[in-house]
């Protein structure tokens, strides 16, 4: 039996940080409310492309593995922050590295993009039609923000994390998996502006409106994400206490502790970067995992649960198996460049660009082309 082993990891945080301090010099919002309804202080703010971020968290989980982008037969880009929908992401990314040999796909579903690109990366090596792939989980949501509504402004953050796989006679890497969507409430999150409903209508394409009912999809990510915790534990026969460390998706502090009190799970077994980055989509769970590696907190052999859901509402819970090494075998001096902007002057350069869009398109454009396609 062939598994597909997590040899290399590697993340790419950008380093402009914008506080809720900052949020609150243009949103009607303090750092006491978001604190108390969400856990997160401060998030990232991106300079460059998420194809620039993916190329520097590539070449440091390849470095990580001892491979080189030459030896890589698929490269899985999971996001939803693509520069442009046609050519795909993944074909960027492979053109920076160099990795000539490999095939390139993008897999969107929103913030579990990166477990169900770990899934399909998996399931290809299993069938031994690839032996080494790249999976990133990366997410540039300061273009696509829309920075007027407090209700979604202050709940993300941009970032990016990737690890290579490579096949393997032991049992490692994902062990059992549940994926599944709750597609009645697809509603629920939903970003305006961006897609083929907008192209070629008069719609300025960026001049984003979020659709979010944060009360709803707080409920289904706690059921859904318990549920499917349930079942892949029971599916493989694993109790509670036999997980080592939960990785779980961060889209509030709040939402992880009412699903591991339902798994059956401490909060000291579980590993959190939702003070510091805030909801990074698709590249939570990657970058917590290669922060629990970087602390320590992954020992060989260790099982790690990881819970996740996204718009659609996709969700998912994989159960990884870690081999023995814990330590990367070499490291890469791939490096961003440094920014010329903080993180409030990056939004604020946003924003100024989006009202002069909306001037240039005309009052009432986007309203109408909205109620069409309600
Ligand atoms: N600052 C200050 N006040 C705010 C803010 C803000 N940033 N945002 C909303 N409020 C106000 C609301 O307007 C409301 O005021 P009102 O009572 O006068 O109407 C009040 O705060 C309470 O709002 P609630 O929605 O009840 O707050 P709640 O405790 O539910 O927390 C939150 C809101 C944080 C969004 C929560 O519902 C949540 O985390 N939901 C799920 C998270 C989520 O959806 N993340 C993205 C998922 S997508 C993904 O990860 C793919």
């Amino acid at each position: 039996m062939t598994y597909a082993a997590i040899t290399g990891w590697g993340k790419c945080m950008p380093p402009s940080v914008l506080t809720n301090a900052d949020l609150a010099t243009f949103l009607d919002t303090d750092d006491e409310w978001i604190v108390s309804r969400t856990g997160m202080r401060e998030r990232r703010v991106s300079h460059v492309s998420a194809i620039e971020m993916s190329v520097v968290a590539a070449r440091r989980a390849l470095a990580c593995a001892g491979l080189d982008a030459g030896d890589l037969d698929l490269i899985v880009y999971g996001s939803c922050s693509n520069d442009e929908q046609v050519p795909n992401s993944a074909s960027g990314v492979q053109v920076r590295l160099g990795a000539a040999r490999a095939a390139a796909m993008d897999v969107n579903t929103a913030c579990t993009s990166f477990l169900y690109g770990l899934s399909s990366a998996t399931a290809l090596i299993r069938t031994g039609a690839v032996r080494n792939a790249v999976v990133i989980g990366v997410e540039l949501i300061l273009p696509y923000m829309d920075w007027s509504n407090r209700n979604v402004a202050v709940l993300f953050g941009d970032g990016c994390a990737a690890v290579v796989l490579q096949a393997s006679e032991r049992e490692e890497g994902v062990v059992a998996q549940k994926l599944g969507c709750i597609a009645d409430a697809r509603q629920t999150l939903r970003v305006r502006g961006m897609g083929c409903t907008y192209a070629n209508r008069n719609v300025m394409l960026g001049d984003t409106q979020w659709d979010f009912d944060g009360q709803e999809i707080f409920k289904r990510a706690v059921h859904g994400m318990g549920q499917a915790s349930a079942d892949v534990l029971a599916a493989a026969g694993v109790a509670p206490a036999d997980i080592d460390l939960v990785v779980p998706h961060q889209a509030n502090l709040r939402i992880i502790e009412s699903v591991v009190k339902r798994t059956g799970i401490p909060m000291e077994r579980v590993m959190l970067t939702v003070q510091r980055y805030g909801n990074m989509s698709a590249a939570t769970v990657p970058v917590a995992l290669v922060e629990a590696l970087e602390e320590g907190r992954v020992q060989p052999g260790a099982l790690l649960l990881m819970p996740a859901f996204g718009a659609g509402l996709t969700l998912c819970s994989h159960l990884v198996r870690w081999g023995e090494r814990v330590t990367p075998l070499a490291t890469s001096d791939a490096e961003l460049p440094p920014p010329d902007k903080t993180a409030l002057e990056l939004v604020n350069a946003i924003r100024a660009q989006k009202v002069g869009a909306q001037e240039r398109s005309g009052p009432g454009l986007m309203a109408a082309r909205l109620a069409e396609t309600m």
